[in-house]
């Protein structure tokens, strides 16, 4: 018998103000047409009031579990990935555990910055695999407008707030590549390139920070380990470029979404891309894209998915699972 981390409900969430890029014209040296064309990014939402990460990903969560017709007794782990959790700490996930009234389980973050849903992803299929729990809700929530510089016109006009979440849940399968549920998975880090996206603050400096990125830098690795890392993942998994049925990547820059599926010979019909209305929301980008192209009526059951991202760190992954 063979364990499989099977999706039974996916939800998201994106708060209500949506920022055009038009209105970064006139506050900093840029415009619509170049952040269109250089991003593909048209607008994105940015939390107001009280919103944070964690009721960015307690929403999620309960729309997660609502299309699984599950209640929070059911879940017995939550796993959040996260750059921006409300507070250092505890965990934005005891957070979320606490706003979905659960006594039981256990919760954690996972910090892999934009890959971090790869890497969250990853640990849910090692719990679950493993018997050490049946169901586990994985989230992605990122409030980046936090630690935005809003004087940086390379990096202010880039990113957006939104949470996405999957429930997890334990099943028989069979062992072979048609079963439902993670099907593999390849994770990467590499430290030395830690300056090339990071954020200036921290307990070191007694300030929340802002984000830094040499964005041509990044851009430069991205569409090769991208590449690299989903076909690994694919090769884990035995099946092909062929046997996919959707790609659905990290959302920075849509010239990255489209380098990196022509290295991967998939066309962008196979592709869900949500980056023109939320931006780059880091960790959230992925669970986001699921559930959107679970709603638009891309993603159906049974359908072979390869999700591939990378951020700072440089950390980097891949997961393959058939929905
Ligand atoms: O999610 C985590 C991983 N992050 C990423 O994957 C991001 C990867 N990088 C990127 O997506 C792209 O590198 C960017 C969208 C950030 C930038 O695009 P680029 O084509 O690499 O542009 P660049 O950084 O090389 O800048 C080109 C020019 C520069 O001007 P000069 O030096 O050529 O005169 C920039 O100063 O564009 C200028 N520029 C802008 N102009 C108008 C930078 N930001 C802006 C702006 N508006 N907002």
């Amino acid at each position: 018998m063979t364990l499989r981390a099977v999706v039974i409900g996916a939800g998201h969430y994106l708060p209500e103000r949506v920022v055009e890029n038009a209105e970064f014209e006139g506050k900093i040296d840029t415009d619509d047409a170049w952040i269109r064309s250089r991003s593909g990014i048209e607008r994105r939402h940015f939390v107001s009031g009280d919103e944070t990460t964690s009721t960015m990903a307690t929403a999620a969560a309960l729309a997660a579990l609502a299309q699984a017709g599950k209640t929070p007794a059911d879940v017995d782990a939550i796993i959040l990935a996260t750059s921006t959790a409300d507070l250092t700490f505890p965990s934005a996930a005891t957070m979320v555990q606490a706003q979905l009234g659960m006594e039981n389980g256990f919760a954690f973050d996972v910090q892999a910055v934009c890959a971090g849903f790869i890497f969250a992803l990853s640990n849910a299929n090692a719990l679950i695999v493993s018997g050490q729990a049946k169901r586990v809700l994985v989230i992605g929530a990122e409030t980046f407008s936090k630690i935005m510089d809003w004087t940086d016109r390379s990096t202010s006009v880039l990113f957006g707030d939104g949470a996405g979440a999957l429930l997890l849940e334990a099943q028989e399968g069979t062992g072979t590549p048609e079963d439902r549920g993670v099907l593999s998975t390849d994770l990467n880090s590499d430290g030395r390139y830690r300056d090339l996206l990071y954020v200036d603050g921290g307990v070191s400096t007694g300030t929340t920070g802002y984000l830094r990125m040499q964005g041509n830098q990044v851009f430069r690795h991205a569409v090769e380990k991208l590449a690299s890392t989903a076909t690994t993942a694919m090769d884990r998994a035995g099946v092909t470029a062929d046997d996919i049925d959707w790609v659905v990547p990290h959302q920075a820059n849509i010239r990255i979404i489209q380098g990196t599926a022509k290295k991967l010979n998939l066309s962008m019909d196979q592709v869900v891309v949500t980056v023109q209305d939320h931006g780059n929301t880091s960790a959230a980008s992925i669970p986001l894209a699921l559930s959107v192209g679970q709603e638009r009526g891309q993603i159906k059951k049974g359908d072979l998915l390869v999700t591939e991202a990378i951020g700072g760190g440089l950390a980097w992954g891949a997961v393959v699972l058939r929905w």
